[in-house]
């Protein structure tokens, strides 16, 4: 149900169960949450998701199987869910999401979950939970408003409505919209930054995400921090080096 295969310095996760819109049964988050922890011990430089066929992303956790639940049961799936995207935050390695069709519910709260969105100009999002009388359970109602603000959040998430790739690019819910095929437009995406220092990466990554939890003096004192830690890495007396000699820099991730 999910496919991790890796090409080159990137791994690639793949969620392939699409007779359902690849929907996130409880056996797909587990198996979601061990191709991230595998990815993890490979040498890689991105991480890149996406789902199977050319219809969906994801369309979500498996509303079938959230029939007929306990209390014990749901809240530790909501849980699952959580703790699964919340690998991604402190994952490596940046993360991507190629979404090439629905993303809804689960499915778009893995998306937001990823540093990196690029959608398909075909694709849909939305957060419909309210229709289904819930509201979003894996990190909708906070990732959302961080990164959308609140305003705009709400609107998604009480309304449930769906939200076109043009209007997401147009609202910061993703990063770009792809020219042709989303996944290799994820792969030219990830060219980007991959020949970077994986240090300064997960420096800036970390003092950004502070930025959303912290009070402004604290996040400056983390931001002078994480910059000096990274002015003494090896990678920076090289990057500044080359500069000066005119070259291209050879970053070592030290
Ligand atoms: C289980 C799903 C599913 C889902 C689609 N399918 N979404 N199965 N869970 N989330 C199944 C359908 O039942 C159907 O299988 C097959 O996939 C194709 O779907 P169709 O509906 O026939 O396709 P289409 O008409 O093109 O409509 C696509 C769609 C629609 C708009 C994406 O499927 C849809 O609205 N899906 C539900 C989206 C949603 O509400 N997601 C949020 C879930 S709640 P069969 O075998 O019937 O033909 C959530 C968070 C919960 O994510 C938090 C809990 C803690």
């Amino acid at each position: 149900m999910v496919d991790l295969v890796r090409e080159g310095a990137l791994a690639l996760i793949t969620l392939n169960r699409p007779e359902a819109l690849n929907a996130l049964s409880f056996a797909i988050i587990r198996e979601i949450g061990a191709a991230i922890d595998e990815a993890a011990g490979w040498d890689i430089r991105a991480l890149i998701f996406t789902g199977a066929g050319e219809k969906a992303f994801c369309a979500g956790a498996d509303i079938k199987e959230l029939i007929g639940r306990n209390l014990m049961e749901e809240r530790a799936g909501a849980e699952l869910g959580q703790q699964v995207f919340a690998k991604l935050d402190t994952f490596k390695v940046p993360s991507i999401a190629a979404i090439n069709g629905y993303a809804f519910g689960g499915g778009l709260e893995l998306a937001t979950a990823c540093t990196f969105r690029i959608a398909s100009p075909k694709a849909k999002m939305g957060l419909p939970e309210i229709k289904l009388g819930l509201i979003p359970g894996y990190g909708g109602t906070q990732r959302l408003p961080r990164l959308i603000g609140e305003a705009r959040a709400l609107d998604m998430i009480l309304t449930g409505r769906t939200v076109s790739a043009e209007e997401a690019l147009a609202i910061g819910l993703v990063h770009r919209l792809a020219e042709g095929d989303v996944r290799e437009a994820a792969k030219a995406l990830a060219a980007e930054f991959t020949g970077y220092g994986l240090p300064a990466l997960a420096f800036a990554r970390a003092a950004v995400q502070r930025s959303m939890d912290t009070p402004i003096a604290q996040g400056l004192r983390i931001e002078a921090d994480l910059s000096t830690l990274a002015y003494r890495t090896e990678d920076a007396a090289e990057g500044l080096a080359a500069f000066v000699e005119k070259r291209k820099p050879l970053f070592q991730d030290r």
